[in-house]
């Protein structure tokens, strides 16, 4: 069954200059780009999005770095979206993600870690709404 997810080129990966790198892994994996924007979160909205790690000790310096620049929100589609573009990604430490995915090869630390992807349905909902209306989602 076709599933959604979101995606995110975090700060560091658009200050870096991996905007095309990262779309062109999802694309040639299959991932269809339904929507897309470039947006400067504020620290309130980054603090609304990753709201279910508020406890966490990382939540200021995250929500610090998430605000600090712009950063491209994309919502992919295909089958098992959510398992294929985090396969892409790597493990949230790069340290431990899996050669040749993005995190193992691009990110620099643990939070700095270049790309975001919803980790369950419930979460790609939750994140697709949070930045998109359905009718900013192209298909479906
Ligand atoms: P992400 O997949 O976007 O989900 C939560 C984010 O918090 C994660 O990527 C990292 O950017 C950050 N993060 C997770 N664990 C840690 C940690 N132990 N220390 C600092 N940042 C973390």
């Amino acid at each position: 069954m076709k599933e959604r997810t979101l995606s995110i080129i975090k700060p560091d990966g658009v200050a870096s200059g991996l905007i095309g790198e990262v779309i062109k892994r999802f694309e040639q994996a299959g991932l269809k780009i339904c929507a897309m924007k470039m947006i400067h979160m504020s620290k309130s909205q980054a603090e609304g999005f990753y709201a279910v790690h508020r406890e966490r000790p990382f939540f200021e310096s995250l929500t610090n770095f998430m605000s600090s620049g712009p950063s491209v929100v994309m919502v992919l589609e295909a089958e098992d979206a959510i398992a294929k573009n985090r396969a892409l990604i790597g493990a949230t430490n790069y340290k431990e993600a899996a050669e040749g995915t993005i995190r193992r090869e691009f990110a620099t630390d643990i939070e700095k870690n270049v790309v975001h992807g919803s980790d369950s349905p419930e979460a790609a909902r939750f994140e697709i709404g949070y930045f998109f209306n359905s009718l900013e989602i192209v298909g479906g």
